[in-house]
């Protein structure tokens, strides 16, 4: 079975194409605006949905318009909105981002994001119970992914928490997750006080981290394994880490071994990056296989 069901941010992002960044006080011509679909949440359950996963979406949007785009958009990917819980009198989720120079950054406003509380997960429980796999991110308030991550635990429903961006989450609670993958940034957020080696091989088949361009690494009976990534020229690299993410589940839910999945999720990180947009470029099952059937 290949039941996902993603818990977390619906964003719309604002995306500026620019030459620079201002300086502090400074006014510049920027080139480009894109409105375009985010939050780590609805991407990664579009990159799951588009590989063929029967994805549900839970979360919040505001009663705006951006709110509505989010709820069409998802219908558009074949991905259930029924628990998808509109908050009044806030704003749905936004991420300002600047392209310049080769590089993104961004500011996050959470927004209705905010809002997903114990009652958005409790409402959609039935479907969670009967998931094959949850995922969760941390554009959600850190007590609600406590919750989800201890109750799925004790229901014996497998979770992958993608901890991005970063924060320091308690390791007690932390571990339940089925897996867990952070980038070194992230995680050394998690874990401040020891190497990535450490924490790998303390964490067997638990805590994969993601290394950019070169792939990822994992611990798998007392030693660390990588999986390279794909050389692409990238055009926007933001959303990579969700197309993994969603591409990784995607591929385990329908049973491949840890190393195969993770293969599976760089490929379509590499194809996603070569695309503007979070979710432009997020490939299908089929665009998968012709990119590996190539490479
Ligand atoms: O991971 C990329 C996402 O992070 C963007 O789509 C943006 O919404 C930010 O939340
Ligand atoms: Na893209």
């Amino acid at each position: 079975m290949n039941r996902i069901v993603v818990i977390g941010s619906c964003n719309m992002d604002i995306v500026v194409l620019a030459d620079k960044r201002p300086a502090a006080g400074e006014t510049i011509m920027g080139n480009e605006l894109h409105i375009a679909h985010g939050g780590k949440g609805a991407n990664q359950a579009v990159a799951a949905a588009r590989l063929g996963a029967e994805v549900t979406m839970v979360g919040c949007i505001g009663e705006d318009a951006y709110g509505q785009m989010i709820l069409d958009n998802l219908k558009e990917n074949f991905i259930n909105t029924d628990y998808i819980v509109t908050v009044p009198n806030t704003t749905t989720g936004t991420a300002h981002i600047t392209l310049a120079e080769g590089d993104n950054s961004i500011i996050v406003i959470a927004g209705a994001n905010a809002k997903v509380d114990k009652s958005v997960v409790d409402n959609a429980w039935s479907a969670i119970e009967q998931a094959d796999l949850v995922m969760v991110q941390n554009e959600i308030p850190i007590p609600t992914i406590e919750y989800i991550v201890r109750r799925c635990h004790e229901a014996n429903v497998k979770v992958l928490l993608n901890p991005a961006p970063a924060a320091d989450l308690n390791p007690e609670w932390l571990e339940l997750a089925t897996y867990i993958t952070p980038n070194e940034h992230e995680l050394s957020a998690l874990y401040p006080n020891q190497s990535t080696e450490e924490t790998l091989l303390a964490n067997e088949n638990k805590i994969i981290v993601t290394l950019g361009s070169k792939g990822v690494g994992y611990a798998d009976n007392g030693e660390i394994h990588t999986v390279s990534g794909f050389k692409v020229d990238p055009v926007d690299t933001t959303g990579a880490g969700d197309t993994f993410n969603g591409a990784f589940a995607t591929a385990i839910v329908n049973g491949k071994s840890l190393a195969d999945a993770l293969h599976y999720g760089n490929a379509a990180a590499a194809l996603s990056i070569q695309r503007l947009g979070a979710q432009g470029g997020m490939p299908t099952k089929d665009e998968v296989a012709a990119f590996l059937a190539e490479n």
